[in-house]
């Protein structure tokens, strides 16, 4: 990015921290802050601890536990907890959301002339925030298991032409600072040569810094992380240790034979991270005394080549699925949005009915 959009991008991502924070510290049990039934569920029973509301602060994702009572998934429903939503509330970030070089990156991620909306949220860390164990995600789909989802629940490796021929999910994360490189998907993924800089000019140390795993996302495999090691984050060192132990252990990369490896990586403030459907990643620990990480992601969808079919819209608020289906929005973004809300794109899939598709996002 150039630096006045980095400059604009950090300020909205700023914005979007702000008015987050604002929101997680209002009362919630009332109707002087949030219009319960404007959101058409009861005003919460249950309230969140200072101690919980403290924990989400200067961060995102962080607020738990989320339940009907506490109203916690309500707010994440609407986007009216902004982190769940940003460009809902920043303009700016709408702007990048259907900026023609975002799209044309998730086109070329995905291999498809047509890319559709999966969610978009904050990745915001708060210092000391204790960072992300290995992990992949699906296609971000109805848990269901069949095709559409790509391989969810399937650990077997699939051909290569079958992964490109699935509809996969393009995660696209920006980073004020400590971002990583491009998977290049459509031309050369397979391969993944390249995707790394030889020189990685801005190193600025790992605090916050994703890695990956490059080849990871051919086995299509959610099991491609450390959950059995428990709940808590054990620091990178360990976190590599186990994967390699475990998940890594027999698999080499599916196209070109060697070992993969656990990568962190590091490229100059303004970078641009892309990673498709399955891809293994991890946050490393954000440093207690530094400012904490900006970043948001954008996910973006494309149909299964064999079925037309793409991916329901996980988490575009109601009220933008509506504006959507109404034809309210400018042109481009109701085909963006579409997957939210016409069933035979989607193949029959509503996420909105599904709140375990909601569970494992950014
Ligand atoms: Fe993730």
């Amino acid at each position: 990015m150039a630096p006045e959009a980095q400059r604009q991008w950090v300020a909205a991502l700023q914005e979007t921290q702000r008015l987050n924070d604002q929101v997680v510290q209002a009362d919630w049990t009332t109707g002087d802050a949030i219009d319960w039934p404007a959101l058409r569920v009861p005003t919460p029973t249950e309230e969140f601890t200072p101690e919980e509301k403290a924990m989400a602060l200067g961060g995102a994702q962080r607020l738990r536990p989320m339940s009907d009572d506490n109203g916690g998934w309500a707010m994440r429903l609407h986007g009216t907890l902004p982190e769940y939503f940003p460009s809902g509330h920043v303009g700016y970030l709408m702007f990048v959301l259907f900026h023609p070089q975002m799209l044309e990156l998730h086109r070329l991620c995905l291999g498809r002339d047509e890319v559709f909306f999966g969610t978009s949220q904050s990745n915001a860390k708060a210092a000391g925030d204790p960072g992300a164990r290995w992990h992949s995600h699906g296609g971000l789909c109805d848990g269901s298991g069949d095709a559409l989802n790509t391989g969810i629940n399937d650990r077997r490796l699939r051909d290569p032409d079958e992964y490109m021929a699935a509809g996969h999910c393009n995660l696209v994360l920006a980073c004020q600072s400590h971002a990583s490189a491009t998977f290049p998907v459509r031309h050369n993924h397979l391969a993944d040569e390249s995707c790394l800089p030889a020189d990685p000019a801005g190193f600025e140390g790992s605090s916050g810094c994703i890695n990956i795993i490059r080849g990871s996302h051919l086995y299509c495999d959610t099991a491609a992380d450390n959950s059995a090691l428990g709940i808590d984050y054990v620091g990178p060192e360990e976190e590599n240790a186990a994967m390699r132990r475990g998940w890594l252990s027999g698999k080499p990369h599916p196209v070109t034979g060697a070992p993969m490896e656990c990568e962190e990586v590091r490229l100059p403030p303004g970078s641009l991270v892309a990673c498709v459907s399955h891809a293994a990643h991890r946050v490393n620990p954000t440093a207690a005394a530094g400012p904490g990480r900006l970043a948001m992601s954008l996910f973006a969808h494309g149909a299964d080549a064999r079925t037309g079919h793409v991916q329901a819209g996980a988490s575009l608020p109601p009220l933008w699925t509506l504006r959507a289906m109404r034809r309210e929005l400018p042109e481009a973004a109701c085909e963006f949005f579409r997957n939210a809300h016409d069933r035979e794109l989607t193949g029959g899939r509503d996420a909105t009915q599904d709140p375990e598709s909601r569970v494992k996002l950014h």
